[in-house]
């Protein structure tokens, strides 16, 4: 792993692997410092391709070398609209089948915002007011949207925007469509922690791999701090990690901003 600055920020840079193990020493030290505590340590996750190998290491640890999740609360970012939990491309599936299923969290622990409501404000309040209930959130994992989303945050996101239905950008519907069979397939829209509730949390790691995230991770690093890439709020929290691999860290000369 090397350091790299980029604009403002600093990234910690290694390949897949070195990722995986720094992120989960670091997530590792979060859990067992609480439960030797006694308090439980309240966690943001994330879905994607991005964090599959971290889960798969975090398993690792917990199979291998006893790591427990006992004193974990998880609250996901974002899930989207009318699937319902049974739906294999819904985040409560993919968190459970990726993770929470080969671990020892109590399910009573583990909450994903709710996929079929009939009152989506209702619901996301709800879902906003359970985070808030539970203190806020210790430690925050990302990955980032191909225009720069920070969970379903699309372009246009307020610093200062709550958990709230939202609708999916174009972007975003063309990036899932392959895994749902088709553009037709992926819901317009969903439920995510807004920006604002995203900044509370008290760590953040946001993680990106591959040359396809490289322009938009420079300018969430060392462009204009705005809507138009919300994952830039992210430079004026100052306690985020920036994990990435060779291909997204390498800094762009020739990117807007
Ligand atoms: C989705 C999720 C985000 C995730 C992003 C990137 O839009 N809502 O939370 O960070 O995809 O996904 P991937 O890691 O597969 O590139």
């Amino acid at each position: 792993m090397k350091k790299v600055k980029i604009g403002t920020q600093t990234a910690q840079v290694g390949d897949t692997d070195e990722l995986s193990q720094a992120v989960a020493d670091e997530l590792q030290a979060l859990i067992q410092s609480r439960a030797a505590e006694g308090k439980m340590a309240v966690l943001g996750l994330a879905t994607g391709k991005t964090p599959l190998p971290l889960y798969a290491e975090l398993i690792r640890r917990h199979r291998d070398e006893g790591l427990s999740f006992k004193n974990v609360v998880s609250f996901n970012l974002d899930e989207y609209e009318g699937l319902g939990r049974d739906h294999e491309r819904s985040y409560w599936a993919e968190m459970w089948k990726n993770l929470f299923d080969h671990v020892d969290i109590d399910p009573a622990n583990v909450a994903v915002p709710p996929s079929i409501y009939d009152d989506a404000e209702e619901a996301a309040l709800g879902y906003g007011k359970q985070i808030w209930d539970a203190g806020g959130i210790d430690w925050q994992l990302l990955g980032i949207g191909g225009e720069g989303h920070i969970g379903f945050n699309e372009k246009g996101s307020a610093a200062t925007s709550l958990t709230r239905r939202v609708k999916l950008a174009q972007k975003t519907i063309e990036d899932a469509a392959k895994s749902f069979g088709g553009e037709e397939n992926v819901p317009t829209h969903a439920i995510t922690m807004g920006v604002e509730t995203i900044l509370r949390a008290r760590r953040i790691v946001l993680m990106a791999r591959g040359v396809a995230k490289q322009k938009i991770v420079y300018r969430a690093m060392a462009g204009e701090v705005g809507s138009e890439v919300p994952a830039s709020f992210l430079q004026e929290h100052g306690n985020v990690g920036w994990f990435l691999d060779y291909d997204a860290a390498r800094s762009p000369k020739n990117v807007r901003n």
